[in-house]
């Protein structure tokens, strides 16, 4: 057993808790390495979905009916179950939206055209997944205000010095990823609040890939802003959470107009709840908040700490045997990187790669990874990318590395038979050395 493995057996045993993923049983062989995009569903989530449709559904907040209190009583328990996940201050703090990037867009859309004005500075990382960029290109273009990115390490990280630089008295909004999507980088972000707070700045963080991994304290962290997708948590689709401190929830304007979100209508004139109802117009994903109920509860049960433990070990793992492979490239990958390795082999683009490694049943994800201005700036157009989450094993990062051999062989690009056969623009990649 390699320490890797004895590591992550210590906080539970990820072979073992298949049992509980019933899509391992249904896809026989089956090595998933693409939780970054979405985790597979743990029964709990699955059946606990499935019972509450079957014995306690109807709409919430609308019914003085048993079972219409019984489903509000279960949604508003979601809240608490968010709220304790990240360690916020009061269940008010905590929106209900369909994901991350709605979560991004209410700010932008709210906060942002509330309290930003032309010339007004957001600064991003250069890090960021489209969902953390476009929201404020577009307000930038409906505003006036000034997107900033910024800078990238030679090595693929993020330079705090260059950042530090960059604040001034305009930067009003520093919105960044927790942990980088296609590097796994987890970045300064108490260095990085307590500099933007220095300037008066607003901190929102995009705790996506952060929040099934890393054992998240909003108010520790101080941020203003955190939001994570519920479906990359081990829970259902089409809903995540927006948490933002709750004085500045109370400035925010509402976004969506609509039912629950009101306090009184006349034909003259509406008045609003406070938050967090102000903010979830309509009948919400009401099954959506009590299967992410039970994915976080699940995350909570594993033992938040084991979690990291696990995902560390794998990374460490899979970074070091993907290294010491001929012809493989890691990408933006160092010590400081949890749940997720980027990497490219000379002579094989990542789709090519991706549809090869299908054949022996690996799941992984090939491209830009919805962060083409982070490509750009490495000199590359794609990656293949792997990602870990609690059913993840260093079989899996075993069976990664034979069928990466077993691919440079068909391409002919093993060790020092390098016949490259594609000239797709992506050869370029291979240019791009991290130093
Ligand atoms: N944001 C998800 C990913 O990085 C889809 O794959």
């Amino acid at each position: 057993m390699s320490a890797a493995a004895s590591l992550v057996l210590h906080g539970f045993d990820p072979l073992a808790l298949r049992a509980e993923f019933p899509v391992f049983a249904a896809n026989p062989g089956l090595i998933f390495l693409d939780t970054a995009a979405s985790a597979q569903k743990p029964n709990a989530v699955i059946d606990g979905l499935s019972d509450f449709y079957r014995s306690d559904y109807a709409n919430i907040h609308r019914g003085v009916y048993a079972l219409s209190m019984r489903a509000s009583e279960r949604y508003d328990a979601g809240r608490e179950t968010v709220r304790r996940f990240l360690n916020a201050a009061d269940t008010s703090e905590i929106v209900f939206v369909r994901g991350a990037t709605e979560a991004i867009n209410l700010v932008a859309q709210t906060w942002g055209e509330r309290f930003l004005r032309e010339g007004d500075e957001v600064i991003i990382s250069p890090l960021e997944h489209h969902s953390n960029i476009v929201p404020w290109q577009m307000l930038r273009d409906r505003l006036g205000i000034v997107l900033s990115v910024a800078p990238l390490t030679a090595d693929g990280g993020f330079d705090l010095d260059g950042f530090a630089a960059m604040l001034s008295r305009r930067t009003k909004l520093v919105a960044m990823t927790h942990v980088a999507n296609v590097t796994g980088l987890v970045l300064p972000v108490a260095e990085i609040i307590s500099l933007a707070h220095g300037v008066g700045a607003k901190v929102l963080l995009d705790g996506c890939q952060a929040a099934p991994r890393l054992n998240v304290d909003v108010q520790a962290l101080d941020c203003d802003f955190y939001l994570f997708s519920g479906h990359k948590c081990y829970g259902p689709t089409g809903i995540g959470a927006l948490y933002a401190k709750r004085d500045i929830l109370d400035t925010m304007p509402p976004w969506h107009g609509g039912g629950d979100m009101i306090d009184t209508v006349t034909y003259a004139r509406t008045t609003y709840q406070a938050p967090p109802a102000r903010f979830e117009a309509g009948t919400p994903d009401i099954a959506g908040v009590i299967g992410l109920d039970f994915a976080l509860r699940f995350i909570e049960s594993l033992g938040r700490e084991a979690i990291v433990e696990h995902e560390v070990a794998l990374t460490r793992e899979a970074q070091h045997r993907l290294a010491a492979l001929p012809g493989v490239r890691l990408i933006g990958a160092g010590p400081g990187c949890v749940g997720v390795v980027s990497f490219l082999v000379d002579g094989i683009h990542p789709h090519d790669l991706g549809t090869i490694l299908d054949k022996f049943r690996i799941a992984l994800r090939t491209g830009q990874h919805c962060a083409q201005p982070l490509m750009d700036a490495l000199g590359i157009t794609s990656t293949a990318r792997i990602s870990f989450g609690a059913y993840s094993d260093v079989s899996d990062i075993d069976a990664l590395i034979a069928a990466i051999g077993k691919a440079q062989k068909m391409f002919g690009v093993a060790l020092g038979a390098h016949r490259c056969r594609h000239s797709t623009p992506t050869n370029r990649a291979h240019r791009w050395k991290p130093r």
